[in-house]
């Protein structure tokens, strides 16, 4: 595993738009497994930047995101479809028909994960898989449980993650119970990954899936068994990781 440890969330951002960037750049038809949520916003706002600049061509590009919530309109604005549009898709050149986020308002949501997995594999897998880290270590959705989920599946939020998310929303009974997300071997499929972490609340859970065993109830633990990860997290993530990795 690489290990980036920056001083704080704006070099984050920064160094994991790097990666990205080299990615694209190397490979300009790169299928790109993306996250959502306030981890990688700053590295999209870099990546859009560098668009504007002229340094990086998203013409060829394909993506495909992690997860959405089951029962939010692609308009809504806390659906993740909206988030992708207002952070990346709608400033860069990505074709649309390129952009892949599953279907909140699908009818049948776990028809929908099955589809979702064709989706994966007739793009050719993933080139990069990008992750942010619940502060319970959850990855995509999925969630600490007794078995890793294999690939795209509907999940039952956490109480812990619905906390988390009613940030987002008006009251925290409007946050969705449910999500449709990419399981641990659609992840672990992905034939790089870039996780990225910032600030404290997320110092536990890098240090348990780091320095902890491969265990289902640390889903980022699996990626101690993934070939190719880049972790770029700043000081304040690592702040329990001193020393041990
Ligand atoms: C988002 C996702 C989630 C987040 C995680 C961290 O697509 O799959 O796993 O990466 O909940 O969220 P933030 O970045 O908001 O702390």
């Amino acid at each position: 595993m690489k290990i980036y440890v920056t001083e704080d969330y704006k070099a984050m951002s920064r160094k994991a738009a790097n990666i990205v960037s080299a990615q694209v750049i190397l490979k300009p038809n790169s299928v790109l497994g993306l996250a959502t949520g306030s981890t990688p916003e700053g590295m999209y706002a870099q990546l859009v930047d560098w668009y504007r600049k002229g340094d990086l061509d998203f013409a060829a590009v394909k993506s495909v995101n992690l997860d959405e919530y089951v029962g939010l309109e692609p308009t809504h604005e806390q659906s993740y479809r909206y988030f992708m549009q207002h952070h990346l898709f709608d400033h860069v050149n990505i074709n649309p028909a390129n952009t892949n986020v599953p279907d909140g308002l699908a009818a049948d949501p776990a028809g929908e994960c099955t589809w979702y997995n064709q989706v994966i594999r007739n793009m050719g897998g993933i080139d990069l898989q990008v992750l942010g880290l619940g502060g319970n270590g959850h990855i995509g959705f999925n969630e600490p449980g007794n078995a890793f989920e294999l690939e795209t599946h509907v999940v039952d939020l956490k109480e812990e993650t619905i906390e988390a998310n009613s940030r987002f929303f008006a009251s925290r009974d409007d946050v969705p119970r449910q999500a449709m997300t990419m399981g641990i071997k659609s992840i672990m499929m992905a034939k790089k990954i870039l996780l990225m972490a910032s600030g404290e609340a997320k110092a536990e859970a890098l240090k348990l899936a780091f320095t902890g065993p491969v265990t289902p109830q640390v889903p980022a633990s699996i990626l101690q068994l993934h070939p190719y990860v880049t972790l770029v997290a700043d000081k304040a993530a690592m702040s329990k990781l001193e020393g041990l990795l």
